[in-house]
């Protein structure tokens, strides 16, 4: 027997059997909870999207390739006309059209799940296993740009990544690089795609790659606000505003900054970093900085600056732009963003950051980005082949169009709500003139209904309330990327409402 063990008693070694034994029930009881949770959250989910599962193993299966030759059918965008939106049947479930409503902490802690806390005495080693809440039953990431899938699908194997196990595996990408994490492949996609749509210089810039835009966002206030201040400097955005940025700034109370609130009425003067999102998340509307005092510093976020969704009206260039997979194409599950940044010490700053924080961004991710924004840039360069109607941005661009049409005339019908008027503006990648069509329609609620939110949610329909982006409940913001399904349910229901008031 070990030297550990001299000493000890048969009944101090059957205590000890014991305890061990009770320790693996429980980790087996818990992987079992675990699991079945799981399996129940995949069950729910498959019930509610089978036709667009059966798609997906397809895709997966030997027939992938059969399916790629079907594709070049299927890229017109679906023709949902007001009598098939009629037709479909209103099985009555609850619609998630707000992005956050998914089964996060709140959920949890709603839905009443306590956490237990397990103690295994192992030899002279305590562990606290502290269980987290099991997942919420039924739960999905609606708000996710989920209706971007279908053209992923019908594009067939064109972008499917094989990495073997021996690959991608140092830390290292380029040590060359001021972003030693950045892969060349990813930023030379990045690249060629900004020129293609002509929505960002990238000549003498840096390139930061980061697990998805909040990273670089994070990044990018640590640059910027870590240059020796001897308070927490303010960051303002103009309200409406995209409601992550505040909790992302106020939830590591952080010393180098804080949250100051609405751009528009900060007047201290002292130095501060304003946040632009152009096209502007939650309301649509192209944006400029507004506060225009000496010791600003600011942060673009062009998540939404790509031609499905807003005319490209000149390539943008400022000090930080940030821009993700999430919105772009559809890829938010990928977690890749980029900046594209001006300044050398900056970009250091920021890589650093990254650095300390996740020691650079998964390799795997960014080959896979790399090859998704090589399909785009392949579909899209020259006008791409619209006859075919492959070209990535033309066919969203189509899609959402078709969904703002149909949201507009719901509205019209129903005569409770209003949607946002945008300027029409000519766009010089698609040489065309159109009006912003935003990835989230932001809907007021007209004459007596001032909670909007909860207005919507007595039918069964999930939004985000106005009061989370800083502004009257009687606004909401509602996802227009989810699929198709969901969607059209949602413009039905909406259609419908003015008789259920009556
Ligand atoms: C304006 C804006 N920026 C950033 C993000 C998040 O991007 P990512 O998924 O790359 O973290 C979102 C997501 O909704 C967004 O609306």
């Amino acid at each position: 027997m070990g030297k550990g063990f001299e000493g000890l008693s048969v009944r101090h070694l059957l205590v000890l059997s014991v305890a061990l034994n009770v320790g693996l029930f429980l980790k087996l009881a818990y992987e079992r909870e675990v699991n079945f949770g799981t399996e129940q959250i995949f069950h729910g989910f498959c019930a509610e999207e089978e036709p667009h599962q059966r798609e997906i193993s397809l895709f997966s299966s030997s027939s992938m390739a059969a399916n790629a030759e079907k594709a070049s059918n299927y890229f017109h965008p679906s023709s949902w006309s007001a009598s098939s939106i009629d037709e479909l049947d209103d099985d009555g479930r609850i619609i998630n059209l707000d992005q956050w409503n998914s089964g996060g902490p709140t959920a949890s802690t709603q839905a009443g799940h306590i956490s237990d806390d397990i103690y295994i005495n192992h030899h002279d080693l305590t562990l606290n296993v502290s269980l987290p809440p099991p997942p919420r039953v039924g739960s999905n990431i609606s708000g996710d740009p989920t209706m971007y899938e279908r053209y992923w699908q019908q594009a067939g194997d064109k972008t499917t990544v094989v990495i073997s196990g021996w690959q991608s595996m140092s830390y290292f990408s380029d040590v060359r690089n001021l972003c030693w994490f950045l892969e060349p492949e990813f930023a030379k996609e990045v690249i060629r795609l900004h020129n293609i749509v002509g929505n960002a210089i990238t000549e003498g810039r840096h390139i930061v790659v980061g697990t998805g835009s909040t990273q670089l966002f994070q990044a990018a206030l640590y640059a910027l606000s870590s240059y020796g201040a001897n308070e927490p400097i303010s960051i303002v955005s103009a309200t409406p505003y995209y409601s992550f940025y505040r909790q992302v700034v106020e939830y590591m109370k952080s010393g180098l900054y804080q949250w100051a609130g609405d751009a528009s009425s900060f007047n201290e003067d002292k130095p501060y970093i304003e946040l632009i999102t152009s096209p502007n998340n939650p309301d649509g509307f192209m944006r400029q900085p507004i506060v225009n005092r000496t010791g600003g510093m600011l942060v673009h976020d062009f998540a939404y600056y790509w031609p499905q969704y807003t005319p490209i009206t000149s390539p943008a260039d400022h000090d930080i732009m940030l821009f993700t997979v999430s919105k772009s194409t559809g890829h938010a599950g990928m977690r890749i963003g980029w900046a594209v940044v001006k300044d050398e010490d900056v970009a250091k700053r920021m890589t650093k950051f990254i650095e300390l924080n996740s020691i650079g961004v998964s390799k795997d991710s960014q080959l896979r980005a790399a090859k998704i924004l090589q399909a785009v840039s392949d579909s899209s360069e020259h006008g791409g082949d619209v006859e075919e109607g492959r070209n990535f941005f033309e066919v969203n661009y189509h899609l959402i169009a078709e969904r703002w049409n149909q949201l507009r005339e719901a509205v019209k019908q129903s005569g409770l709500f209003s949607t946002p008027a945008f300027p029409a503006a000519f766009c010089n990648y698609s040489n065309r003139t159109f009006r912003t069509q935003p990835a989230f329609a932001w809907l007021k609620c007209e004459g007596k209904i001032d909670d909007c939110e909860s207005f919507l949610r007595g039918h069964k329909i999930l939004t985000r309330s106005g009061k989370h982006f800083g502004v009257s409940p009687q606004y909401v913001r509602i996802s227009m990327l989810d699929r198709d399904s969901n969607y059209h349910l949602f413009i039905k229901r909406l259609r419908g409402m003015r008789y259920n008031l009556e």
